[in-house]
């Protein structure tokens, strides 16, 4: 067999110099019944597959690698797939995010050590977005994402019913005695009839779309159907699509700049996106190099209206997205309005502008337009001030427009326990006009931020017939969330931001326009509460969470650990056997 270097694999599989690693190698690899041609030099390439039974979302990955597969070897390269960590959304306790960065590790450590030339990271629920994204940003080999997609629409007694968003409604009517348990049980299989990933514009298919605006997916990645043949004929061409790349040695670093951050930026804002693409391409960007910050949201942000008619801002569901045209319609509007970078690379090689310039809207009901969007002001609102002084994030597409501007009490919990012990008390001093604060729910607070920000109403308020409130707090909340929820406050209360000085009856003024979030109590008096704060932290001694708390990095700046930060780039070691 010729050596070949050309690759990276080469190392493992067509080394002369070192006959007996060679061996060892490519000797065990033909156990699975590989032929010898498929080791000849060609590019190796790795299906990153975060397939699980326990992450629903992603349960239908073996097939999709399977497609993936067809287009490696159609192109002449040879795939494997490896698994990595899957982070499930609906059921990892205490929360998904404690272990996105873990799931990162395992994706950069699998890449790096393993003979594969290029990568597809096969990701779909929530967290498996992000966390292999983060991973291959760090090793820096030519990469592609292709993403599980959306379940179907769900359908429940007439009505259609959005993933998360749908849950959070019926809980406010069955908690309001609008309904009954029976139907609140009913709408269980009615919203999950299908593979796929939650199919509201949520946390997932943000990050299918964020991953599509980045430029690190071919067009239409992030609504086609879980179930549709398309999605099948995509994942074909991605795997068709890498072996290209990886002799052109296109690595992940080449197709995504800060251009490509900002583009992202400005297409969340569209989509009307998840609260939680702040805190992940923070962290994408972190592993990569690129310094990204609140500040760019708020330079980018602002003046992009929500053109996505979707739950939970609007009506719809991924299903209509897609057939409405997806984000290449939204991605055209923007680049009509020259608003976004043009000249960004994608993975095909062809510019932003290039894969989507043509792109159709075929309902204009579910993709607006500017003169007639969803939301006028969309995007992500930053807010500042004493109470959050490195920042806090709302989605106003998701909030009530008459609490943009607001001055209220506070009602404070020190806990998520607190919380929930508390809030149906009918003693509760708290009326519509209180502003609900939670404290100790940030990275290290509560470890893994959990998505607790949305908190409910207490029962004496919703019974009036009120859906919303104010709510301030350092943790963050689901994609399919809605209300006004002012999430990720930062420095967190666990490190005695000052989110940790607010008390009970304290006055506290938003303006959602000015970008302020103001405790209105006297500085010294806040300094003096904040030396005198214990916060409630948790009992970890040991073990991953306590590595996690030690070195997790606050909400502004994506929550990595902040060892993990920047490339490492794919040389390893040779392992002498
Ligand atoms: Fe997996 Fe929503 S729970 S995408």
């Amino acid at each position: 067999m010729a050596e070949k270097k050309k690759y990276r694999s080469s190392a493992w599989y067509n080394s002369k110099s070192h006959r007996r690693d060679t061996f060892i190698h490519r000797g065990w690899m033909r156990n699975q019944g590989h032929p010898s041609h498929l080791f000849d030099g060609r590019p190796v390439i790795g299906i990153c597959n975060t397939w699980s039974e326990l992450t629903p979302c992603n349960g239908h990955f073996r097939e999709i690698a399977e497609s993936v597969k067809k287009g490696v070897y159609e192109a002449g390269g040879f795939p494997l797939e490896f698994p990595v960590f899957s982070a499930s959304e609906s059921n990892l306790r205490p929360t998904a995010m404690l272990f996105r960065n873990l799931a990162s590790m395992d994706v950069e450590e699998a890449i790096r050590g393993n003979p594969m030339d290029g990568v597809v990271l096969l990701m779909g629920c929530d967290k498996t977005t992000p966390s292999l994204m983060m991973g291959a940003a760090s090793v820096d080999i030519p990469t592609i994402g292709v993403s599980g997609g959306p379940m179907l629409n769900g359908h429940h007694k007439g009505e259609i019913i959005g993933s998360g968003t749908g849950v959070w409604q019926l809980d406010a009517d069955l908690n309001a005695g609008k309904i009954t348990e029976d139907d609140f049980v009913s709408a269980e299989i009615s919203m999950s009839r299908s593979k796929g990933n939650c199919m509201t514009m949520g946390t997932a298919s943000t990050m299918g779309s964020m991953v599509e605006a980045l430029g690190m997916s071919l067009p239409h990645n992030a609504a086609i159907p879980a179930v549709d043949a398309r999605r099948y004929a995509l994942a074909h061409m991605s795997g068709k699509r890498i072996v290209e790349m990886v002799k052109e040695n296109l690595v992940m670093s080449k197709v995504v700049s800060k251009d490509s951050f900002e583009n992202a930026i400005k297409v969340n804002g569209a989509i009307g996106g998840s609260t939680n693409a702040v805190i992940h391409l923070a962290a994408i960007a972190g592993r990569l190099e690129i310094d990204l910050s609140l500040d760019d949201w708020e330079k980018c942000g602002k003046d992009i209206p929500t053109l996505v008619n979707l739950q939970p801002s609007g009506k719809y569901l991924m299903e209509d997205f897609y057939y409405a045209g997806g984000v290449p319609a939204v991605i055209k509007q923007l680049l009509e309005k020259n608003l976004l970078s043009k000249d960004a690379l994608t993975v095909n090689g062809k510019t932003i502008e290039e894969n989507n310039s043509n792109a159709e809207r075929w309902n204009k009901d579910v993709i607006k337009d500017f003169e007639n969007p969803l939301v006028k002001d969309g995007g992500i609102k930053i807010l500042k001030g004493n109470i959050a002084p490195d920042g806090a994030i709302l989605k106003p597409s998701a909030a009530s427009p008459e609490l943009m501007q607001h001055k209220g009490k506070a009602v404070v919990f020190e806990s998520v326990e607190e919380f929930h012990e508390k809030i149906d008390d009918p003693n509760l001093d708290v009326d519509e006009n209180s502003i609900l604060v939670l404290k100790n729910c940030g990275p290290k607070g509560y470890p893994g931020m959990a998505e607790v920000g949305n908190m409910r109403l207490p029962q004496k308020i919703l019974k009036k017939g009120i859906r919303d409130m104010i709510r301030i707090s350092d943790a963050r909340m689901s994609g399919t969330a809605y209300g006004t929820v002012i999430l990720h406050t930062s420095p967190e209360a666990a490190v005695k931001g000052p989110l940790a000085a607010v008390q009970n009856g304290d006055l506290i003024e938003v303006d959602v326009n000015k970008g302020s979030l103001n405790l209105v109590v006297l500085d010294e008096i806040i300094a003096k509460r904040l030396k005198e704060y214990q916060p409630v932290l948790p009992e970890i001694k040991s073990g991953y969470q306590k590595m996690y708390i030690d070195h997790v990095m606050q909400a502004d700046k994506g929550a990595d650990l902040d060892f993990l930060v920047g490339k490492r780039g794919s040389e390893v070691k040779r392992h002498s056997h």
